[in-house]
Order: structure tokens, then C-alpha cells, then sequence
């Protein structure tokens, strides 16, 4: 699929795809790199832009546990709506994994899903823990297109955040946006005292993201782990985090285990030699000693982080 886009693009492109990502209880890590936090429980619009006469249009909301509720991507006027708990709707269908369409596909991606769309160069990547949606990746392999909306942002002006946010809201009705507050945390200063060579000038801004993404969500562990989990897997340090955080590992089944990078794509006795490549690294699930294990189905993987 890669191989598609770079024969049309620069490879440079290819290796880094623009990348906008939502995570915990409101981080966006914007097109642009610049991460910010916003605590809203409004519907919102994470990009839309229009790219060779296709709209795309992706909007989320989160609810009271901070976790997004759903997403909503629409591609070419298709609409594809993920629920809390992993269930995916295309055209108000429910479908099930895989699932190849003309316009997109949809398959299990690692521990994620992914949505990638045949008519954009654009992937959309996802982890549901059940009763909510902890991370969410949206990368496109193109260039910004300058009309861009939403919080991802766009790539020409240095905007106002407030207004940025303002703008991106959907809809106010039963909605509440809240000013972020910080918690006193021992776990984000202890976190990121591990990861300062790693993050260097940008380590005390990422401990008030820390601090203002788990205030009030103490207890709602899979907002916290879910930021630990992004900023570890960027500093890809072995540095034993899960026993700080105490964020336990996603639980395989059957005899599987869990591997926190790994190939995507895991290889089965009906697809033994499924194609990988370099890109295709995420939080996987392996078989031991590298054997193929038979073809499980999507809803009998429980979803722990
Ligand atoms: C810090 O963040 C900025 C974006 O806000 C980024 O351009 C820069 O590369 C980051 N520095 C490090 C060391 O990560
Ligand atoms: C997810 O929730 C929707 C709506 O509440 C429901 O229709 C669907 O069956 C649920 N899926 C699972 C796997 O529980
Ligand atoms: C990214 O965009 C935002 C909003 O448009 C802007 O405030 C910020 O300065 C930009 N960051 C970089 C590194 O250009």
C-alpha cells in the first residue's frame, strides 16, 4: 500500500507522513508537531479539507470518562462511524474485520484497526479499550492541503489556539469545554525524569500535558496509560514504564504474547507470509517462537490497554 503512494510521491514523504494523533482524556498532537491539551466533551472536528475535488471530514467526540465516544471519517461521502467499544458502522451497517470496500479498507492492525481509504492517501488508526477510544492516528501522505480546518490544524499559519479550538467545535448543545487544570502528580514528574534525554527542551511542557491529562481521571487508568504508552513508544527506550504506571500489558489470547512494537501483521496458517514492511510497526500481538497460529476472530481478543 505504501509502495502505491511513494511510486507517486517523494519517498521523504513516504517515511514521514504528516501525522495528527488524539489521545488520553483531550492531547492532540497536531499536523505540525505542536501538542496541546483541550478537555471538551463537545463533537468536534479533527481535520476536513478537500484533496483533488474528495472531501474528508473527521470528527470525534468524547464522553464523561474521557476517552473518545466515537469517530466519525467521511472519505468521498462514505461514512464510516466507530463506537466507543470498537463496533464499526459503514453506511449505518455494522461490518466486521476485514473489510474491503472499493473506496476504503478496514482490518486489524497489530492490537489497533486501521482504516485506509483508496481514494485519499490517508490511514486512520485506533485502539478501543472497551468503553472508549484511547488513541486515535490520522496520517496522510500528501502534502497539507492549505483550506484545512479542525484541530489538527494546517501547515501555513501560526494560529491562535483559542481560536483554533472555538472553531473546531461542532456543536455546543448539552456540550461543556473546560479550562484544563493541573493535578499535583508524582507519576508524570517520576515518568518523564526517564525520558528527558529523549524529549530534552520539550520535557516540562510534556509534564503539564501529563499533569492536565490525568486531573480528575485518576482512576480512569486507561486515560493515563494511554499517554505513557505514546510518549514510550516514541522514546523506544526499554525503560521498564509499565511497572511505574502500573499499565498493565494488552492481554493476548490464546498462547500469544504481547510484543509493544512489533509487526502489524502477524502471520497465520491461511496468510503465512503476510506483507510487511518497515511502517508496519505497532503494539502487536506475536505467536512464541515465531510459529503461525490459526485465524482469531476479532471480538475474542479482550482489550486491556
Ligand atoms: C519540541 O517540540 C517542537 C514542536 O513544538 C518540535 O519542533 C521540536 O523538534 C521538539 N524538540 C524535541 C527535542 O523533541
Ligand atoms: C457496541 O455498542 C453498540 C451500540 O451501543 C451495539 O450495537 C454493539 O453491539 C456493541 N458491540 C459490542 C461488540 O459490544
Ligand atoms: C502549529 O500550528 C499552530 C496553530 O496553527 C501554531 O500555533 C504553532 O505555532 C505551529 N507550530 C509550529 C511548530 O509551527
Amino acid at each position: 500500500m505504501w509502495i502505491y503512494y511513494c511510486s507517486r510521491l517523494l519517498t521523504l514523504l513516504c517515511l514521514f507522513p504528516d501525522v495528527c494523533k488524539t489521545f488520553g482524556s483531550g492531547v492532540v498532537q497536531m499536523f505540525n508537531g505542536t501538542v496541546f491539551y483541550v478537555r471538551s466533551t463537545c463533537p468536534f472536528t479533527l481535520t476536513r479539507f478537500t484533496h483533488n475535488r474528495v472531501d474528508c471530514d473527521i470528527t470525534m467526540r468524547r464522553g464523561k470518562n474521557g476517552l473518545l465516544e466515537y469517530i466519525e471519517i467521511n472519505v468521498n461521502k462514505i461514512q464510516t462511524r466507530i463506537l466507543y467499544n470498537g463496533t464499526i458502522f459503514v453506511e449505518q451497517r455494522m461490518v466486521s474485520l476485514p473489510y474491503d470496500h472499493t473506496y476504503q479498507h478496514v482490518f486489524q492492525y497489530g492490537i489497533n484497526t486501521k482504516l485506509r481509504s483508496t481514494v485519499l492517501p490517508l490511514s486512520v488508526i485506533w485502539s478501543s479499550v472497551g468503553m472508549g477510544i484511547d488513541s486515535l492516528w490520522v496520517q496522510l501522505e500528501q502534502e497539507l492541503v492549505l483550506g484545512m480546518t479542525g484541530l489538527c490544524g494546517r501547515p501555513d499559519i501560526a494560529d491562535d489556539r483559542q481560536r483554533l479550538i472555538a472553531e473546531s467545535i461542532l456543536s455546543e448543545d448539552g456540550c461543556q469545554t473546560m479550562d484544563s487544570l493541573h493535578t499535583k502528580s508524582t507519576v508524570c514528574q517520576k515518568f518523564f525524569s526517564n525520558y528527558i534525554e529523549c524529549l530534552q527542551a520539550n520535557t516540562s511542557k510534556y509534564i503539564t500535558l501529563c499533569k492536565e491529562n490525568i486531573d480528575g481521571y485518576e482512576k480512569e487508568h486507561y486515560v493515563g496509560c494511554a499517554f505513557y504508552k505514546e510518549i514510550a513508544h516514541r522514546c523506544q527506550t526499554s525503560y521498564a514504564w509499565r511497572t511505574l504506571t502500573h499499565c498493565p500489558e494488552f492481554s493476548c489470547p490464546g498462547e500469544l504474547h504481547f510484543e509493544e512494537q512489533g509487526d502489524a501483521f502477524v502471520p497465520t496458517c491461511s496468510n503465512p507470509a503476510p506483507r510487511t514492511n518497515d511502517q508496519d510497526i505497532t503494539s502487536t500481538c506475536v505467536c512464541p517462537q515465531g510459529r503461525p497460529y490459526t485465524v482469531i476472530r476479532r471480538n475474542t481478543v479482550s482489550s486491556v490497554v
